[in-house]
């Protein structure tokens, strides 16, 4: 361990496993909060003081008065949503007024939310399901090296040149292939050069501030997007996100080293969701998926569709745990098991052919193939969301708590039984 005061959060299944609540509960005593990957594909839930707020692409630390809130350069950044953002935070009369965006981030336009939409149309069935924000495209066009950056705004004249290239150029793929609506190039121009105009303020050199304040001993919190398992790298390509929601997202997304990262907090939930196309070994068709759903309010954040619900993936969850280093696990949502006499956990999965396998396989025909093999362990059967101390969680509970870090080979050091933030045990602090 080092003497940096960092804590990095991420998911560690398929995303929405609490983040955003974990995040708003440590940035009590957080001096800055960072984002470095992803976009406004995220949706976060905070729940503060009975209120509930959604947040896309600013950290979940803005509700937080004097944490300072940081979107690093790998996030592919939407000033439309931004701003939108803004104005629905600032109407609930959240100060907005601390908040920085890297001038190395992508910039997402209008091009990389249509191709987004286009592309998954013409995929018919066979699309991703993606969140619609433009995210895979963005990411292609940086790293096809033909991408524009917040940077480019700082000379309007020759962003506003840029801008009318780039449409000209999307233009001919929207028209040529998908046989589309071209885009409106002069209103794109003007529109983003607006934003430019109300954006400077907040530019900066974002890998300096951070490098500076872990440098300084500041508590800084790392916000993950997305969840390992939607990893370009580490998850079940191609169904996955098109940046990396694992720990090595944050060195290059915040330009940190990779010691100046403390602890690496997998963020779990007590079961398993999904939401789009992609293996699910664990998902459950049946009234016990039904249950979690209802119980859990599992419906998407950003889109509000119906999430995929099954039971504690552990095979995933290890895999998550070994290729990010996972120094602790935050457990989420353990209460909304109360209702069911039996739980199951998924150990390992019977591989085609006969044997099997506790690692998570890389061909999703092979995972396709694949069945949960589980544990059963008997239920709590009781309202939990009360409970505020470990020891006085029932037993069933607690034996469950244990069987998680025993399949994945982490310390749960948080367990999360509500949306509140009072609804949070600490076993052992990690910030
Ligand atoms: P994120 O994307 O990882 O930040 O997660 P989401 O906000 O998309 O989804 C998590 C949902 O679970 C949100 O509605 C939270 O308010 C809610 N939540 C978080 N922790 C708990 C918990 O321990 N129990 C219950 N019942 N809900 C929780
Ligand atoms: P948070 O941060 C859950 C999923 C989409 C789709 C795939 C690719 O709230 O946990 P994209 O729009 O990124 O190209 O979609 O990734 N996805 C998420 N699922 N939580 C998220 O974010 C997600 N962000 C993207 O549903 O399957
Ligand atoms: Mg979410």
């Amino acid at each position: 361990m080092n003497n940096y005061n960092t804590t990095a959060i991420i998911g560690a299944q398929w995303g929405d496993e609490g983040k955003g609540k974990i995040i708003d509960y440590l940035s009590a005593r957080a001096d800055v909060v960072v984002r470095a990957q992803g976009g406004n594909n995220a949706g976060h839930t905070v729940v503060a003081d009975g209120k509930k707020y959604a947040l896309h692409l600013i950290p979940s630390g803005v509700l937080r008065p004097g944490a300072v809130n940081i979107i690093g350069n790998g996030v592919v950044f939407d000033p439309a949503g931004f701003f939108g953002e803004i104005a629905t935070l600032e109407a609930d009369g959240v100060d907005c007024s601390n908040i920085y965006v890297s001038d190395r981030a992508h910039i997402v336009f209008p091009w990389h939310r249509e191709l987004d939409r286009l592309s998954e149309k013409a995929a018919g069935a066979g699309g991703i399901g993606t969140t619609m924000r433009g995210i895979g495209p963005c990411y292609t066009d940086k790293a096809a090296r033909t991408g524009l950056r917040v940077c480019d705004m700082g000379d309007i004249g020759l962003f506003r040149e840029k801008i009318a290239a780039a449409v000209e150029e999307k233009n001919k793929i929207i028209e040529n292939i998908y046989h589309a609506e071209p885009l409106r190039k002069a209103e794109i121009v003007e529109e983003y050069a607006g934003y430019a105009e109300r954006l400077k303020p907040m530019i900066a050199d974002a890998g300096v501030m951070v490098y500076d304040a872990v440098a300084a001993g500041k508590a800084v919190l790392f916000e993950g997007a997305q969840g390992v398992m939607l990893d370009l790298d580490l998850g079940t390509y191609p169904y996955v996100t098109s940046s990396h929601p694992g720990a090595g997202g944050f060195i290059v997304g915040a330009g940190i080293g990779p010691h100046m990262i403390g602890e690496i907090v997998g963020i779990v939930k007590a079961y398993t969701t999904r939401v789009g196309a992609g293996p699910m070994v664990t998902e459950l068709l049946d009234a016990d998926g039904d249950a979690i759903r209802e119980a859990g309010h599992e419906y998407g954040t950003t889109t509000g569709r119906p999430r995929r619900c099954g039971w504690f993936d552990g095979v995933a969850v290890k895999h998550s745990v070994r290729a990010n280093g996972i120094t602790g696990i935050a457990l989420m949502l353990l209460d909304v098991l109360g209702g069911f006499d039996e739980i199951k956990l998924c150990h390992a999965y019977e591989t085609p052919g006969g044997g099997g396998t506790e690692h998570f396989p890389a061909s999703l025909d092979f995972i396709g193939g694949c069945k949960p093999v589980y544990k059963t362990m008997k239920g709590w059967r009781s309202d939990i969301s009360g409970i505020s101390s470990y020891d006085a969680l029932p037993g069933e509970a607690r034996a469950y708590v244990e069987e998680v870090e025993r399949i994945c080979g982490a310390p749960v050091k948080m367990v999360s039984v509500g949306p509140g933030r009072e609804q949070t045990i600490i076993r052992e602090e990690v910030l």
